[in-house]
């Protein structure tokens, strides 16, 4: 395609010039892998952008999607229903850990972010607390690009051209010098979420709404928790009436081999953030899902039965197509037992992936399910640059793999062989070490 006609697609998180002027084209996709408009097969290392799992193109959710479109393709998500979101929503909230049994249906991960905290916001007026307000993210966090993504997130290339976001301060990262290569959880490091208790007693309890962490960053390069963390978390937010909030964006449904990170680390928060994998990535959809305590709360304190209890929502939030993918999806992740599969294989993946150890500029690998990162050492006063390098040859060669910072990203799919996962770290392997 000619270059000028790519001009009007101003593309998200993407270097415009640099893809403009050589493009990386998708045209088709079928289980694990890409078509190119050069006619080239890539196998997806990202799932997408960790949404795909079960592999592309599944026709169980196209049936389904094509089914939808022609009953019910649209239905008004303000003050009419349609049967299909409260199935899906029942659904969600009988997988859901224990009290999460109310879902709030968004479009995206980002407006899971804005709806959470609006939730925590609102939660404490109504329950006599106005003054509880404030947001405390933590350092390398990823809640998306909304003003509350932005505001909540610590990334700091995602917050230096913004200017003031919302009311917010922020934990530390739990990267920890000396936890670099751990297989699956650190042993070290569980102290770091005192730091929240520092933050609480900084700002004072009744200024504090709430906490909102990724229980394993993702787009940061994949940060696990050290172990005793996320536990450590909840027993300070329950010391001091803040809200835990869970952004599981990208750990729900098989990521890391079970529902949850809520139900893999045995910590359950009181608002727990889903989307990408919950359609298999067919179609947007987020989901916010919310203890009874919260929601009780609202329809208690909301008035004349009339009344609105909570006025926020989005169009397209239950869309009917939506959901149908949805219900479509977790079908998938049940009936093939793919949640079992990557728990099964994980501790293979772990293995290969941490043979990278040695290989040059590596500097870290974490890794926990089916979710890896590595640590690339920078070049001087190019800390994004190697990544971007090393993923590109990775493409040139038939491989998508994630590059963001100075971090590479496996997300494989459910399905990935164990053939598949060598060729993957193969291909890493080669291109490091040329
Ligand atoms: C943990 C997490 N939260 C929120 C988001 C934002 O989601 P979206 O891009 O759908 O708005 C992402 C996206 O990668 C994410 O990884």
């Amino acid at each position: 395609m000619d270059k000028s006609r790519l001009e009007a697609f101003w593309m998200p998180y993407t270097a415009n010039r640099q893809f403009k002027a050589k493009p990386r084209m998708i045209v088709g996709a079928e289980g694990a892998y890409y078509l190119t408009k050069d006619g080239r097969k890539v196998f997806d290392s990202l799932s997408g952008l960790w949404t795909t799992g079960a592999g592309h193109c599944r026709v169980e959710i196209r049936d389904a999607v094509a089914g939808q479109l022609d009953t019910l393709d649209y239905s008004p998500a303000f003050q009419f229903g349609h049967p299909l979101a409260f199935s899906l929503a029942e659904r969600l909230a009988d997988i859901a850990p224990d009290a999460l049994n109310h879902v709030f249906f968004t479009n995206s991960g980002s407006e899971c972010t804005d709806t959470a905290t609006k939730i925590a916001r609102a939660y404490w007026r109504q329950v006599g607390c106005p003054s509880k307000t404030k947001i405390i993210g933590r350092v390398k966090g990823y809640h998306g690009a909304s003003w509350g993504g932005i505001s909540f997130g610590g990334i700091p290339a995602n917050k230096k051209l913004w200017g003031q976001g919302v009311d917010s301060d922020h934990l530390n990262h739990t990267m920890l010098p000396g936890n670099e290569f751990t297989r699956g959880l650190p042993q070290s490091g569980a102290e770091l979420a005192n730091e929240l208790e520092d933050l609480i007693m900084l700002h004072d309890a009744t200024n504090v709404a709430a906490v909102i962490v990724e229980p394993i960053a993702g787009s940061a390069g994949v940060i696990v928790p050290p172990s005793g963390y996320l536990s450590r978390l909840r027993q300070i937010c329950d010391k001091h009436n803040v809200l835990l909030i869970f952004d599981e964006v990208i750990t729900a449904f098989g990521r890391i081999g079970d529902w949850f990170a809520a139900s893999a680390f045995g910590v359950v928060p009181d608002i727990l953030n889903v989307a990408k994998q919950i359609t298999n990535g067919a179609f947007p959809l987020g989901a916010v899902i919310v203890t009874d305590a919260i929601y009780d709360a609202f329809m208690e304190t909301g008035g004349a039965e009339y009344n609105i209890e909570l006025p926020h929502g989005y169009t397209y939030s239950s869309h009917p197509v939506a959901c149908a993918a949805a219900m479509a999806s977790l079908d998938i992740l049940e009936r093939e037992g793919l949640i079992d599969r990557v728990r099964n294989l994980s501790p293979i993946f772990e293995t290969k992936v941490h043979q990278l150890k040695g290989m040059p500029y590596v500097n870290d690998i974490r890794n926990y399910g089916f979710a890896a990162g590595i640590t690339l050492d920078p070049y001087a006063g190019e800390p994004t640059r190697r990544p971007m390098e090393v993923a590109l040859a990775c493409w040139d060669k038939g491989f998508y793999v994630r590059y963001s910072g100075d971090t590479l990203q496996l997300g494989i799919p459910f399905i990935a062989t164990e053939a598949e996962i060598d060729l993957v770290i193969n291909v890493l392997g080669d291109v490091l070490s040329t």
